[in-house]
C-alpha cells in the first residue's frame, strides 16, 4: 500500500518536473526567438539608416556635379565665347591698311565685349559666393536675398532676426544661406507662395531658424517618391552644422521648417 502511494507521489513529482522542464524549454525558445527578432529589427533599422545616409551623400555628389556643369556652361557661354571674339578682333587690328573707321569699330567691339565678359564673371562669382555674405555676414545676406526675391519675384519676404546679431561661423552661415535659397526657390517653384517668413532666434545656447510659406504645401508621404535633390541637400547641410530639422506641411497648408543648431 505504502509503495503504491510512493510510486504515485513520485509520478506526480515527475510530471510536475516534466511540466516545469517543458515550460522552461518554451520560455528559452521564446526568449531566443524574440531576441533574434529584436536583433533583426535593429539590423534592419541600421541598414535603413545606412542607405539613407548613402542617399544623402549621393544627393550631395550629384548636386556638386550639376553645379560644376552649370559653372562650366556659364564660363563657356558667357566668358570664353566673348574672349574668343575679343581675341579675333585683336588680331584683326594687325591687318595692314585698316581705315580709321575700321580701327574705331574693332576697338569699340573689343571694349564692349570685355565689359560684358567682366560683368558675366562678376555674376558667376556672385552666384558662387554672394560677396555680402563674406563681407557683412549672414543677416545682411538674408536681407539682400529677401530684397532680391521681393523685387524680382514679387514675393513678400518677412525676415526677422531676434538674435543680438549673432555671428555664425563662415561654414554655418554658408550652409544656412544655401538652405534658405533652396527653401525660397521651392516656395516659389512648387508652392506658388506669395509670402515667406524667416525668423532667426536664439534661446539659451540653441540657435533656431524658422521658415514658413503660404503656398500650396505638399503631402510629406509623397516626398520619398520624388527625385528632387533640394530637400535631401538641406538635410545634409543640417547634418553638417550638427543641427536638427523638423518639416511640417500638408496640402494647402504651406510649409513649416524649423532648424535648430
Ligand atoms: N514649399 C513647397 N511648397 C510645395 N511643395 C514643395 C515645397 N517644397 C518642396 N515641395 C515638394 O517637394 C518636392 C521635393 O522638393 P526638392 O527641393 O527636394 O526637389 P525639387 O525642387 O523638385 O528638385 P531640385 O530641388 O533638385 O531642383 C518638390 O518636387 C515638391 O513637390
Ligand atoms: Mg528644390
Amino acid at each position: 500500500m505504502k509503495t503504491t502511494v510512493d510510486i504515485e507521489f513520485l509520478n506526480v513529482i515527475f510530471y510536475i518536473f516534466l511540466g516545469f522542464l517543458l515550460m522552461a524549454i518554451v520560455i528559452i525558445v521564446f526568449f531566443f526567438k524574440s531576441r533574434k527578432k529584436i536583433i533583426e529589427k535593429e539590423l534592419e533599422k541600421k541598414n535603413l539608416e545606412l542607405s539613407y545616409q548613402k542617399e544623402l551623400l549621393r544627393a550631395v555628389i550629384i548636386t556638386q556635379e550639376e553645379e560644376r556643369k552649370r559653372i562650366a556652361q556659364d564660363l563657356h557661354d558667357d566668358i570664353s565665347s566673348k574672349l574668343n571674339i575679343v581675341s579675333l578682333n585683336t588680331h584683326l587690328l594687325k591687318t595692314p591698311n585698316l581705315s580709321e573707321n575700321e580701327v574705331k569699330d574693332i576697338t569699340e567691339n573689343i571694349i564692349s565685349l570685355t565689359t560684358k565678359a567682366l560683368d558675366s564673371s562678376r555674376t558667376i562669382a556672385h552666384n558662387l559666393l554672394p560677396p555680402v555674405l563674406d563681407k557683412f555676414g549672414f543677416h545682411a545676406a538674408i536681407d539682400e536675398l529677401s530684397l532680391e526675391y521681393r523685387t524680382i519675384k514679387s514675393v513678400v519676404v518677412n525676415y526677422k532676426n531676434e538674435t543680438k546679431n549673432e555671428i555664425f561661423s563662415n561654414e554655418v552661415q554658408l550652409h544656412l544661406f544655401r538652405i534658405l535659397q533652396e527653401l525660397m526657390n521651392n516656395s516659389i517653384k512648387h508652392g506658388k507662395a506669395s509670402e515667406i517668413s524667416i525668423l532667426v532666434s536664439k534661446k539659451a545656447a540653441t540657435n533656431m531658424l524658422v521658415y514658413t510659406d503660404n503656398g500650396i504645401g505638399f503631402e510629406l508621404e509623397k516626398l520619398k517618391n520624388k527625385s528632387g535633390l533640394g530637400i535631401k541637400n538641406i538635410e545634409s547641410r543640417v547634418g553638417f552644422i550638427n543641427g536638427k530639422m523638423i518639416l511640417k506641411t500638408s496640402k494647402n497648408e504651406g510649409i513649416y521648417v524649423m532648424i535648430t543648431f
